[in-house]
């Protein structure tokens, strides 16, 4: 086991729900760090059949040296699962073992079982304190951040869900050793993401240090998720339910999303639909007149070096149109796109014409 090593404490800004983020090595071995987020000493710790060998003993070990009695709940892993009949089960546990609105409820793994676990605890006897332990880069970096929590509808993905904010998020960097080498790209895709939103130093910075995170450089992603964080907690703090500014984290969501849930969740992963949903928006941009040439060959090739899609399958223009109209960010029935006036600046834009949207997609389909 590697020494505890705490590199970067960041603040989620939200008045008296603000939260810290705590990100280093090992940081699940340290009761010190957490104790306070600890108040009732009951916790529920949801993982899933992959995580829990991985990761839960120690965790709750943890938990233990702080007087904690822990229950958990260990669901099937997958994209597929994050729906109401997995989330039912977490109530049941909940039911069962007589939790309260005070006992913890903990999300140890990826952005499943965080998004899921925080919906539970969103809804569990109204909400009870929620901890994110997030496992996966995409995690660290994203979901684990920021309060959104949802699970998927057959027609359409992250439908149904709620904006509850975590107490605390514990990113421990050296649970990244066990994440297989895809799992790890999927993140690096929202890594490329905030540098291509609002912050272009961080872009021209992932350019340059792609290999290390690649190869698991305990520095480059500890960086890699502080400066990602950091750009969230701005963005959360300005605009926590998504009114304007926040909309612009979803750069390459509506056409990602409209990919998970064409393809059946689970088939490309969360990461992989975002980066060919980025080079879409990115190839719209362009069409636009918003983007050169130069920066959408910037993208592709930092996409292509992360090993990331950089193209899109084949669901056909219609059913493209079909899914993303269950977008979000839809108002009053038009659609509404990420878009890129620049490699660091995003604009939220209605694309009126179809054709113009449709043209984008083909470009870069399969
Ligand atoms: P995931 O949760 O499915 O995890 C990926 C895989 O890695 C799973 O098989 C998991 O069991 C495994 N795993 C997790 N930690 C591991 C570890 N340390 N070692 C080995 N294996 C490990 O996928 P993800 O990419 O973490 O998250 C994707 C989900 O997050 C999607 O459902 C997406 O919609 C959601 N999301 C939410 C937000 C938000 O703001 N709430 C933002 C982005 C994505
Ligand atoms: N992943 C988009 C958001 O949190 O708003």
């Amino acid at each position: 086991m590697q020494k505890v090593e705490l590199d970067y404490t960041l603040k989620v800004s939200l008045g008296d729900r603000s939260y810290p983020i705590y990100i280093g090595t090992s940081l699940i071995d340290d009761p010190g760090l957490i104790a306070w987020a600890f108040k009732q000493k009951k916790a529920v710790v949801v993982t899933n059949t992959t995580v829990a060998p991985l990761y839960l003993a120690r965790f709750k070990d943890t938990l233990g040296k702080l007087g904690v009695e822990t229950l958990s709940v260990i669901l099937p892993d997958g994209e597929s699962y994050k729906n109401w009949s997995t989330l039912n089960t977490i109530f049941d546990e909940l039911l069962s073992a007589h939790c309260e609105r005070g006992t913890v409820l903990v999300a140890l793994g990826g952005g499943v079982i965080g998004d899921m676990g925080g919906f539970a605890a969103a809804c569990y006897q109204r909400g009870m304190p929620f901890v994110q332990v997030p496992t996966t880069l995409l995690a660290q970096v994203d979901s684990s951040v920021g309060g959104k929590t949802a699970i998927n509808h057959p027609l359409g993905k992250n439908m149904i869900g709620a904006f509850y904010q975590p107490n605390l998020v514990l990113a421990d960097i050296s649970t990244l050793k066990t994440l297989p080498l895809r799992e790890l790209r999927a993140g690096v895709a929202e890594v490329i993401k905030y540098g291509l939103i609002r912050d272009p130093d961080f872009f021209e910075w992932t350019e340059a240090n792609i290999e290390r995170i690649l190869q698991g450089d305990h520095h480059a992603l500890a960086y890699a998720v502080q400066r990602s964080c950091a750009n969230k907690a701005e963005v959360v703090a300005a605009d926590e339910r998504e009114q304007g500014e926040r909309e612009q984290l979803n750069l390459g969501h509506t056409f990602g999303h409209a990919i998970e849930t064409g393809m059946g969740y689970g088939e490309w992963l969360h990461g992989e639909a975002v980066a060919s949903g980025m080079l879409i928006a990115a190839e719209l941009s362009k069409r636009l007149g918003w983007l050169s040439d130069e920066e959408l060959g910037r993208i592709e090739s930092l996409l292509r070096r992360a090993g990331l899609p950089t193209t899109c399958p084949n669901l056909g223009l219609a059913r493209y149109l079909e899914l993303m109209r269950h977008d979000k960010k839809v108002k009053n029935g038009q659609l509404r796109f990420v878009l890129l006036r620049k490699i660091g600046k995003a604009e939220v834009t209605d694309v009126a014409d179809e054709e113009q949207i449709t043209s984008a997609i083909a470009a870069r389909c399969t």
